[in-house]
Protein backbone atom coordinates (compact mmCIF):
# COMPACT_ATOMS: atom_id res chain seq x y z
CA UNK A 1 0.00 0.00 0.00
CA UNK A 2 1.63 3.46 -1.32
CA UNK A 3 0.83 6.18 1.77
CA UNK A 4 -0.23 9.39 0.90
CA UNK A 5 2.95 12.16 0.70
CA UNK A 6 1.95 15.18 2.73
CA UNK A 7 2.60 18.93 1.46
CA UNK A 8 4.10 21.58 3.62
CA UNK A 9 1.89 24.27 4.47
CA UNK A 10 4.09 27.28 6.37
CA UNK A 11 6.67 24.57 7.37
CA UNK A 12 4.20 21.89 8.68
CA UNK A 13 2.61 19.07 6.85
CA UNK A 14 -1.01 18.73 5.99
CA UNK A 15 -3.03 16.75 4.21
CA UNK A 16 -5.92 17.88 1.69
CA UNK A 17 -9.20 16.89 0.62
CA UNK A 18 -7.74 14.67 -2.40
CA UNK A 19 -4.93 13.23 -3.68
CA UNK A 20 -3.52 12.47 -6.98
CA UNK A 21 -1.02 9.75 -8.23
CA UNK A 22 2.04 9.98 -9.41
CA UNK A 23 3.39 7.52 -11.71
CA UNK A 24 6.59 6.37 -13.18
CA UNK A 25 7.14 7.15 -16.99
CA UNK A 26 8.67 3.70 -17.86
CA UNK A 27 6.71 1.14 -16.40
CA UNK A 28 3.63 2.95 -14.91
CA UNK A 29 3.78 1.93 -11.72
CA UNK A 30 2.53 3.74 -8.79
CA UNK A 31 4.91 6.12 -7.26
CA UNK A 32 3.41 7.47 -4.85
CA UNK A 33 0.10 9.47 -3.78
CA UNK A 34 0.28 12.98 -2.89
CA UNK A 35 -2.01 15.36 -1.12
CA UNK A 36 -3.79 18.31 -3.17
CA UNK A 37 -4.13 22.03 -0.78
CA UNK A 38 -7.47 23.19 -0.57
CA UNK A 39 -8.19 26.74 -1.32
CA UNK A 40 -7.91 27.53 2.37
CA UNK A 41 -5.33 25.86 3.03
CA UNK A 42 -3.30 27.61 -0.41
CA UNK A 43 -4.96 30.83 1.21
CA UNK A 44 -2.97 29.97 4.74
CA UNK A 45 0.07 29.44 2.91
CA UNK A 46 0.09 32.64 0.94
CA UNK A 47 -1.49 34.86 4.20
CA UNK A 48 1.90 33.49 6.46
CA UNK A 49 4.29 34.00 3.97
CA UNK A 50 3.07 37.58 3.22
CA UNK A 51 2.97 38.50 7.24
CA UNK A 52 5.97 36.59 8.16
CA UNK A 53 8.10 38.53 5.22
CA UNK A 54 9.82 41.45 7.36
CA UNK A 55 10.71 39.36 10.23
CA UNK A 56 12.24 36.77 7.44
CA UNK A 57 13.95 39.31 5.66
CA UNK A 58 15.81 40.48 9.65
CA UNK A 59 16.37 36.76 10.22
CA UNK A 60 20.59 36.90 10.61
CA UNK A 61 22.48 35.91 7.71
CA UNK A 62 24.05 32.96 9.57
CA UNK A 63 20.49 31.59 11.10
CA UNK A 64 20.03 31.49 7.24
CA UNK A 65 23.17 30.18 6.18
CA UNK A 66 23.14 27.42 8.55
CA UNK A 67 19.53 26.24 7.12
CA UNK A 68 21.20 26.15 4.03
CA UNK A 69 24.04 24.29 4.47
CA UNK A 70 21.86 21.86 6.94
CA UNK A 71 19.96 21.30 3.20
CA UNK A 72 23.03 20.42 1.46
CA UNK A 73 24.58 18.24 4.02
CA UNK A 74 21.15 16.16 4.44
CA UNK A 75 21.13 15.76 0.45
CA UNK A 76 24.12 14.07 0.37
CA UNK A 77 23.54 11.81 3.38
CA UNK A 78 20.27 10.94 1.66
CA UNK A 79 21.47 10.88 -1.89
CA UNK A 80 20.92 7.20 -3.56
CA UNK A 81 17.46 7.86 -2.01
CA UNK A 82 16.49 10.91 -3.46
CA UNK A 83 18.05 9.58 -6.66
CA UNK A 84 15.68 6.62 -7.40
CA UNK A 85 12.89 8.69 -6.47
CA UNK A 86 13.68 11.22 -9.08
CA UNK A 87 14.37 8.47 -11.27
CA UNK A 88 11.25 6.75 -10.92
CA UNK A 89 8.77 9.73 -10.85
CA UNK A 90 10.54 11.48 -13.61
CA UNK A 91 12.12 8.17 -15.19
CA UNK A 92 15.32 9.42 -15.49
CA UNK A 93 18.76 7.33 -15.40
CA UNK A 94 19.35 6.75 -12.39
CA UNK A 95 22.84 7.85 -13.33
CA UNK A 96 21.72 11.43 -14.63
CA UNK A 97 19.42 11.29 -11.14
CA UNK A 98 22.58 10.55 -8.97
CA UNK A 99 23.95 13.93 -10.61
CA UNK A 100 20.86 15.86 -10.20
CA UNK A 101 21.25 15.62 -6.44
CA UNK A 102 25.08 16.09 -6.56
CA UNK A 103 24.30 19.48 -8.06
CA UNK A 104 21.36 20.13 -5.67
CA UNK A 105 23.87 19.77 -2.84
CA UNK A 106 26.20 22.72 -4.22
CA UNK A 107 22.98 24.85 -5.15
CA UNK A 108 22.59 25.02 -0.70
CA UNK A 109 26.05 25.27 -0.18
CA UNK A 110 26.17 28.16 -2.89
CA UNK A 111 23.23 29.76 -1.13
CA UNK A 112 24.70 29.18 2.34
CA UNK A 113 27.66 31.15 1.06
CA UNK A 114 26.00 33.58 -0.88
CA UNK A 115 23.88 34.55 2.60
CA UNK A 116 27.05 35.15 4.45
CA UNK A 117 28.37 37.50 1.86
CA UNK A 118 25.06 39.30 0.54
CA UNK A 119 24.21 42.72 1.58
CA UNK A 120 27.12 43.79 3.35
CA UNK A 121 26.70 47.37 1.52
CA UNK A 122 28.28 49.50 -0.91
CA UNK A 123 29.25 52.58 0.29
CA UNK A 124 29.56 55.66 -2.25
CA UNK A 125 30.61 59.02 -1.26
CA UNK A 126 28.48 61.84 -2.17
CA UNK A 127 30.87 64.91 -1.70
CA UNK A 128 32.17 64.99 -5.67
CA UNK A 129 29.74 67.44 -6.18
CA UNK A 130 29.60 70.13 -3.78
CA UNK A 131 25.98 69.60 -2.91
CA UNK A 132 26.21 66.17 -1.72
CA UNK A 133 29.15 67.66 0.96
CA UNK A 134 29.59 65.85 4.13
CA UNK A 135 26.97 62.56 2.71
CA UNK A 136 27.23 59.57 2.21
CA UNK A 137 25.16 56.56 0.40
CA UNK A 138 24.86 53.49 1.60
CA UNK A 139 23.66 50.67 -0.73
CA UNK A 140 21.97 47.41 0.58
CA UNK A 141 19.51 45.14 -0.80
CA UNK A 142 16.22 44.17 0.31
CA UNK A 143 13.31 41.29 -0.54
CA UNK A 144 10.64 42.49 -2.93
CA UNK A 145 8.30 40.08 -1.38
CA UNK A 146 7.27 36.87 -1.00
CA UNK A 147 8.22 34.27 -3.88
CA UNK A 148 5.85 32.19 -6.11
CA UNK A 149 8.32 29.75 -7.74
CA UNK A 150 6.60 27.50 -10.27
CA UNK A 151 9.60 24.38 -10.95
CA UNK A 152 9.51 22.01 -13.90
CA UNK A 153 9.24 18.39 -14.25
CA UNK A 154 12.41 17.50 -15.87
CA UNK A 155 14.97 18.39 -13.14
CA UNK A 156 12.33 17.45 -10.17
CA UNK A 157 15.03 18.53 -7.38
CA UNK A 158 17.57 21.10 -8.71
CA UNK A 159 15.06 23.13 -10.47
CA UNK A 160 13.18 23.58 -7.28
CA UNK A 161 16.28 23.96 -5.46
CA UNK A 162 16.68 27.38 -7.86
CA UNK A 163 14.01 28.55 -6.84
CA UNK A 164 14.24 27.98 -2.77
CA UNK A 165 17.71 28.66 -1.78
CA UNK A 166 18.25 32.05 -3.37
CA UNK A 167 14.90 32.92 -1.48
CA UNK A 168 15.77 31.57 1.56
CA UNK A 169 19.59 33.19 1.44
CA UNK A 170 18.19 36.89 0.57
CA UNK A 171 15.19 36.44 3.35
CA UNK A 172 12.19 36.31 0.84
CA UNK A 173 9.11 33.60 1.80
CA UNK A 174 8.65 31.61 -0.80
CA UNK A 175 5.28 29.43 -1.81
CA UNK A 176 7.42 26.69 -4.25
CA UNK A 177 5.18 25.13 -6.64
CA UNK A 178 6.60 21.76 -7.99
CA UNK A 179 5.39 19.93 -11.43
CA UNK A 180 2.61 17.87 -11.36
CA UNK A 181 4.20 15.56 -12.78
CA UNK A 182 7.19 15.10 -10.17
CA UNK A 183 6.16 17.00 -7.14
CA UNK A 184 8.29 14.13 -4.65
CA UNK A 185 11.80 15.46 -5.32
CA UNK A 186 10.13 18.93 -4.25
CA UNK A 187 8.73 17.58 -1.22
CA UNK A 188 11.68 16.00 0.02
CA UNK A 189 12.73 19.54 -0.19
CA UNK A 190 10.27 20.65 2.07
CA UNK A 191 11.24 17.64 4.53
CA UNK A 192 14.53 19.63 5.35
CA UNK A 193 13.50 22.67 5.62
CA UNK A 194 11.30 21.02 8.31
CA UNK A 195 14.49 20.27 10.19
CA UNK A 196 15.69 23.88 10.04
CA UNK A 197 14.84 26.89 12.73
CA UNK A 198 13.52 28.89 9.63
CA UNK A 199 10.35 30.77 10.66
CA UNK A 200 7.37 29.09 10.28
CA UNK A 201 5.35 30.80 6.90
CA UNK A 202 8.96 30.87 5.02
CA UNK A 203 8.59 28.77 3.13
CA UNK A 204 5.89 25.97 1.87
CA UNK A 205 5.57 23.49 -0.81
CA UNK A 206 2.14 23.01 -2.59
CA UNK A 207 1.48 20.49 -4.91
CA UNK A 208 -1.04 23.11 -6.59
CA UNK A 209 -2.91 21.69 -9.98
CA UNK A 210 -2.12 23.68 -13.18
CA UNK A 211 -5.46 25.12 -13.35
CA UNK A 212 -5.48 26.07 -9.89
CA UNK A 213 -2.23 27.96 -10.82
CA UNK A 214 -3.17 31.45 -11.97
CA UNK A 215 -5.25 32.41 -8.28
CA UNK A 216 -1.71 31.90 -7.00
CA UNK A 217 0.05 34.02 -9.74
CA UNK A 218 -2.42 36.89 -9.76
CA UNK A 219 -2.37 37.05 -5.78
CA UNK A 220 -0.54 40.64 -4.90
CA UNK A 221 1.18 39.52 -1.75
CA UNK A 222 3.28 37.24 -4.36
CA UNK A 223 4.72 40.47 -5.92
CA UNK A 224 7.97 37.91 -7.43
CA UNK A 225 7.28 35.00 -9.75
CA UNK A 226 10.09 32.69 -10.55
CA UNK A 227 8.70 30.03 -13.38
CA UNK A 228 10.70 27.47 -15.41
CA UNK A 229 8.91 25.68 -18.15
CA UNK A 230 7.73 26.02 -21.74
CA UNK A 231 7.64 29.66 -23.60
CA UNK A 232 3.82 29.46 -23.68
CA UNK A 233 3.05 29.27 -20.10
CA UNK A 234 6.05 31.58 -19.27
CA UNK A 235 4.56 34.28 -21.31
CA UNK A 236 0.76 33.75 -20.66
CA UNK A 237 2.21 34.12 -16.92
CA UNK A 238 3.79 37.65 -17.34
CA UNK A 239 0.98 39.15 -19.48
CA UNK A 240 -1.48 37.70 -16.81
CA UNK A 241 0.56 40.21 -14.56
CA UNK A 242 2.95 43.31 -16.24
CA UNK A 243 3.03 44.56 -13.06
CA UNK A 244 4.77 42.06 -11.01
CA UNK A 245 8.26 41.15 -10.93
CA UNK A 246 8.85 37.83 -13.62
CA UNK A 247 11.80 35.54 -14.15
CA UNK A 248 10.96 32.89 -16.56
CA UNK A 249 13.46 30.49 -17.61
CA UNK A 250 11.68 29.08 -20.60
CA UNK A 251 13.01 27.19 -23.53
CA UNK A 252 16.06 26.67 -26.18
CA UNK A 253 16.93 24.66 -29.54
CA UNK A 254 20.60 24.47 -28.37
CA UNK A 255 23.07 24.24 -31.02
CA UNK A 256 26.93 22.78 -30.99
CA UNK A 257 29.00 24.17 -33.08
CA UNK A 258 31.87 22.67 -34.44
CA UNK A 259 34.27 24.92 -36.33
CA UNK A 260 37.03 24.09 -38.86
CA UNK A 261 39.92 24.33 -36.46
CA UNK A 262 38.49 21.12 -34.44
CA UNK A 263 39.58 18.76 -36.44
CA UNK A 264 42.01 16.26 -35.50
CA UNK A 265 39.99 12.61 -34.70
CA UNK A 266 40.46 13.30 -30.88
CA UNK A 267 38.72 16.59 -31.46
CA UNK A 268 36.51 15.65 -33.77
CA UNK A 269 35.37 11.99 -31.08
CA UNK A 270 35.59 14.20 -28.42
CA UNK A 271 32.63 16.50 -29.93
CA UNK A 272 30.65 13.58 -31.39
CA UNK A 273 30.85 11.86 -27.82
CA UNK A 274 29.50 15.27 -26.12
CA UNK A 275 27.15 15.86 -28.62
CA UNK A 276 25.52 12.30 -28.34
CA UNK A 277 25.60 12.16 -24.76
CA UNK A 278 24.08 15.65 -24.00
CA UNK A 279 21.34 15.50 -26.66
CA UNK A 280 19.88 12.60 -25.06
CA UNK A 281 20.82 13.21 -21.55
CA UNK A 282 17.27 13.17 -19.62
CA UNK A 283 15.86 11.79 -22.93
CA UNK A 284 16.46 15.32 -24.13
CA UNK A 285 14.35 16.70 -21.77
CA UNK A 286 16.66 19.81 -20.48
CA UNK A 287 16.52 23.04 -22.30
CA UNK A 288 19.81 23.40 -23.02
CA UNK A 289 20.35 20.08 -24.11
CA UNK A 290 21.49 19.41 -28.32
CA UNK A 291 19.04 19.89 -30.47
CA UNK A 292 20.86 21.32 -33.30
CA UNK A 293 24.71 20.62 -34.91
CA UNK A 294 25.80 22.81 -36.80
CA UNK A 295 29.34 22.18 -38.60
CA UNK A 296 31.89 23.57 -40.74
CA UNK A 297 31.64 21.45 -44.33
CA UNK A 298 35.66 20.82 -44.02
CA UNK A 299 34.93 18.55 -41.03
CA UNK A 300 31.23 17.59 -41.47
CA UNK A 301 32.18 14.53 -43.60
CA UNK A 302 34.44 12.85 -40.59
CA UNK A 303 32.39 14.00 -37.88
CA UNK A 304 28.99 13.10 -39.14
CA UNK A 305 29.28 9.39 -39.01
CA UNK A 306 31.14 9.44 -35.88
CA UNK A 307 28.16 11.36 -34.37
CA UNK A 308 25.85 8.45 -35.59
CA UNK A 309 27.65 5.86 -33.89
CA UNK A 310 28.30 7.98 -30.63
CA UNK A 311 24.40 8.27 -30.49
CA UNK A 312 23.88 4.46 -30.96
CA UNK A 313 26.27 3.40 -28.38
CA UNK A 314 23.42 5.30 -25.75
CA UNK A 315 22.37 2.44 -23.58
CA UNK A 316 18.26 2.59 -23.95
CA UNK A 317 16.35 0.99 -21.31
CA UNK A 318 15.24 0.95 -17.25
CA UNK A 319 15.99 3.99 -15.50
CA UNK A 320 16.75 2.38 -12.37
CA UNK A 321 19.49 0.61 -14.58
CA UNK A 322 22.76 1.72 -13.66
CA UNK A 323 23.84 1.41 -17.14
CA UNK A 324 21.06 3.39 -18.36
CA UNK A 325 22.10 6.13 -20.75
CA UNK A 326 18.61 7.02 -21.81
CA UNK A 327 15.03 6.14 -20.31
CA UNK A 328 11.62 7.44 -21.32
CA UNK A 329 10.31 10.82 -22.29
CA UNK A 330 8.04 12.41 -19.19
CA UNK A 331 4.69 10.86 -20.48
CA UNK A 332 3.97 8.69 -23.58
CA UNK A 333 1.97 11.95 -24.53
CA UNK A 334 5.41 13.48 -24.87
CA UNK A 335 7.22 10.84 -27.31
CA UNK A 336 4.16 10.77 -29.44
CA UNK A 337 4.86 14.85 -30.64
CA UNK A 338 8.50 13.79 -30.99
CA UNK A 339 7.42 11.18 -32.69
CA UNK A 340 5.15 13.23 -35.11
CA UNK A 341 7.64 15.98 -35.20
CA UNK A 342 10.23 13.83 -36.36
CA UNK A 343 8.11 12.20 -39.21
CA UNK A 344 6.80 15.20 -40.51
CA UNK A 345 10.62 16.14 -41.22
CA UNK A 346 11.03 12.83 -42.66
CA UNK A 347 8.44 13.72 -44.89
CA UNK A 348 9.67 16.84 -46.04
CA UNK A 349 12.61 15.53 -46.99
CA UNK A 350 15.02 14.96 -43.67
CA UNK A 351 17.48 11.97 -43.88
CA UNK A 352 17.09 9.98 -41.03
CA UNK A 353 20.57 8.51 -40.21
CA UNK A 354 19.28 7.06 -36.99
CA UNK A 355 16.79 6.25 -34.49
CA UNK A 356 13.08 7.67 -35.12
CA UNK A 357 11.38 4.98 -33.07
CA UNK A 358 8.69 5.05 -30.47
CA UNK A 359 8.02 2.48 -27.85
CA UNK A 360 5.05 3.67 -25.34
CA UNK A 361 6.60 6.68 -23.63
CA UNK A 362 10.40 5.69 -25.01
CA UNK A 363 11.56 7.39 -28.27
CA UNK A 364 14.80 6.06 -29.71
CA UNK A 365 18.09 8.22 -30.12
CA UNK A 366 17.27 10.56 -32.92
CA UNK A 367 19.70 11.96 -35.62
CA UNK A 368 18.81 13.56 -39.06
CA UNK A 369 20.24 15.46 -41.78
CA UNK A 370 19.09 17.65 -44.23
CA UNK A 371 16.22 18.75 -42.07
CA UNK A 372 14.00 21.56 -44.25
CA UNK A 373 14.31 24.77 -42.72
CA UNK A 374 10.24 25.51 -42.41
CA UNK A 375 9.01 22.09 -40.49
CA UNK A 376 8.70 22.42 -36.57
CA UNK A 377 11.90 20.38 -35.70
CA UNK A 378 13.58 23.42 -37.34
CA UNK A 379 11.95 26.13 -35.21
CA UNK A 380 10.83 24.34 -32.01
CA UNK A 381 12.16 23.07 -29.05
CA UNK A 382 11.88 19.65 -29.81
CA UNK A 383 12.49 18.46 -25.94
CA UNK A 384 13.70 14.94 -26.71
CA UNK A 385 16.29 12.55 -27.70
CA UNK A 386 16.91 14.37 -31.39
CA UNK A 387 19.30 16.37 -32.72
CA UNK A 388 20.01 17.55 -36.43
CA UNK A 389 23.25 18.08 -38.67
CA UNK A 390 23.79 20.70 -40.33
CA UNK A 391 26.49 21.68 -42.79
CA UNK A 392 27.91 25.43 -43.06
CA UNK A 393 30.34 27.13 -44.93
CA UNK A 394 32.66 28.86 -42.00
CA UNK A 395 32.28 31.19 -39.27
CA UNK A 396 29.57 33.89 -40.06
CA UNK A 397 27.81 31.67 -41.67
CA UNK A 398 27.98 29.23 -38.42
CA UNK A 399 27.01 31.85 -36.02
CA UNK A 400 23.97 33.07 -38.68
CA UNK A 401 22.64 29.71 -38.25
CA UNK A 402 22.64 29.25 -34.30
CA UNK A 403 21.31 32.87 -34.58
CA UNK A 404 18.37 31.78 -36.69
CA UNK A 405 15.97 30.63 -33.87
CA UNK A 406 13.63 32.14 -31.74
CA UNK A 407 15.50 31.10 -28.91
CA UNK A 408 18.44 32.11 -27.24
CA UNK A 409 19.43 29.98 -24.38
CA UNK A 410 23.18 28.77 -24.51
CA UNK A 411 25.48 27.75 -27.50
CA UNK A 412 28.36 25.64 -27.71
CA UNK A 413 31.09 26.32 -29.97
CA UNK A 414 34.16 23.85 -30.53
CA UNK A 415 36.73 26.09 -31.61
CA UNK A 416 40.55 26.01 -30.10
CA UNK A 417 40.90 29.87 -31.26
CA UNK A 418 40.48 32.29 -28.64
CA UNK A 419 39.78 35.37 -31.21
CA UNK A 420 36.67 32.87 -32.43
CA UNK A 421 35.24 32.98 -28.92
CA UNK A 422 35.34 36.03 -28.32
CA UNK A 423 33.75 36.59 -31.47
CA UNK A 424 31.51 34.07 -30.54
CA UNK A 425 30.60 35.73 -27.13
CA UNK A 426 29.84 39.21 -29.16
CA UNK A 427 27.91 37.67 -32.14
CA UNK A 428 25.87 34.96 -30.62
CA UNK A 429 21.91 35.73 -29.32
CA UNK A 430 22.10 34.00 -26.14
CA UNK A 431 22.58 34.13 -22.37
CA UNK A 432 25.81 31.91 -22.43
CA UNK A 433 28.28 30.84 -24.94
CA UNK A 434 30.35 27.65 -24.19
CA UNK A 435 34.10 27.27 -25.99
CA UNK A 436 35.51 23.33 -26.50
CA UNK A 437 31.73 22.03 -25.47
CA UNK A 438 27.87 21.46 -25.83
CA UNK A 439 25.67 24.14 -24.92
CA UNK A 440 24.62 22.28 -22.15
CA UNK A 441 27.49 22.79 -19.60
CA UNK A 442 26.24 24.47 -16.72
CA UNK A 443 27.61 25.05 -13.37
CA UNK A 444 25.09 26.19 -10.59
CA UNK A 445 26.64 29.09 -9.37
CA UNK A 446 27.25 31.39 -13.15
CA UNK A 447 24.35 33.04 -14.60
CA UNK A 448 21.91 30.96 -16.41
CA UNK A 449 19.25 32.52 -18.70
CA UNK A 450 17.90 33.42 -22.06
CA UNK A 451 17.94 36.07 -24.32
CA UNK A 452 15.33 36.12 -27.10
CA UNK A 453 12.12 34.28 -26.38
CA UNK A 454 14.64 31.84 -24.00
CA UNK A 455 13.51 34.91 -20.85
CA UNK A 456 14.24 36.76 -18.87
CA UNK A 457 16.02 37.39 -15.69
CA UNK A 458 19.18 35.35 -14.17
CA UNK A 459 18.99 32.26 -12.44
CA UNK A 460 22.63 30.94 -10.72
CA UNK A 461 22.38 31.51 -6.89
CA UNK A 462 23.60 35.12 -6.90
CA UNK A 463 21.68 35.95 -9.54
CA UNK A 464 18.32 34.92 -8.53
CA UNK A 465 18.98 36.75 -5.45
CA UNK A 466 19.78 40.01 -7.30
CA UNK A 467 16.27 39.32 -8.81
CA UNK A 468 14.59 38.87 -5.83
CA UNK A 469 16.02 41.89 -4.24
CA UNK A 470 16.11 45.63 -5.02
CA UNK A 471 18.61 48.07 -4.24
CA UNK A 472 17.56 50.77 -1.12
CA UNK A 473 19.70 53.67 -0.33
CA UNK A 474 20.91 55.06 2.75
CA UNK A 475 21.94 58.04 2.68
CA UNK A 476 23.93 59.53 5.64
CA UNK A 477 24.69 63.36 6.39
CA UNK A 478 26.90 65.85 8.36
CA UNK A 479 29.47 62.98 8.06
CA UNK A 480 33.32 63.54 8.42
CA UNK A 481 34.22 61.99 4.87
C1 LIG B 1 16.87 23.58 -17.94
O1 LIG B 1 16.32 22.66 -18.52
O2 LIG B 1 16.67 24.78 -18.20
C2 LIG B 1 17.87 23.31 -16.86
C3 LIG B 1 19.14 22.78 -17.38
C4 LIG B 1 20.12 22.48 -16.27
O3 LIG B 1 19.92 22.95 -15.14
O4 LIG B 1 21.12 21.81 -16.51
Amino acid sequence: MTSTHAFWLAGRQATGEATFDVTSPWDGHLVGQVAVPTDAQIEEAVAAAHAVRDEFAATPAHVRAAALDHVSRRLVERTEEIAQLISAENGKPVKWARGEVGRAVSVFRFAAEEARRFNGGDAQRLDTDAGGQGRLALTRRFPKGAVLGIAPFNFPLNLCAHKIAPAIAVGAPIILKPAPATPLSGLIIGELLAETELPAGSWSVLPVPNDRMPALVQDERLPVISFTGSDTVGYAIMDSVPRKHCTLELGGNGAAVVLGDWASEQDLDWAATRIATFSNYQGGQSCISVQRVIADASVYERLLPKIVEAVGAQVTGDPSDSATDVGPLVSEDAAKRVESWVDEAVQAGAQLLAGGKRDGASYAPTVLTDVPADVTLSREEVFGPVLTVKRVDGEAEAFAAVNDSKYGLQAGVFTHDVQTAFRAHRALEVGGVIIGDVPSYRADQMPYGGAKQSGVGREGVRFAMDDYTYERVLVLTGLAL
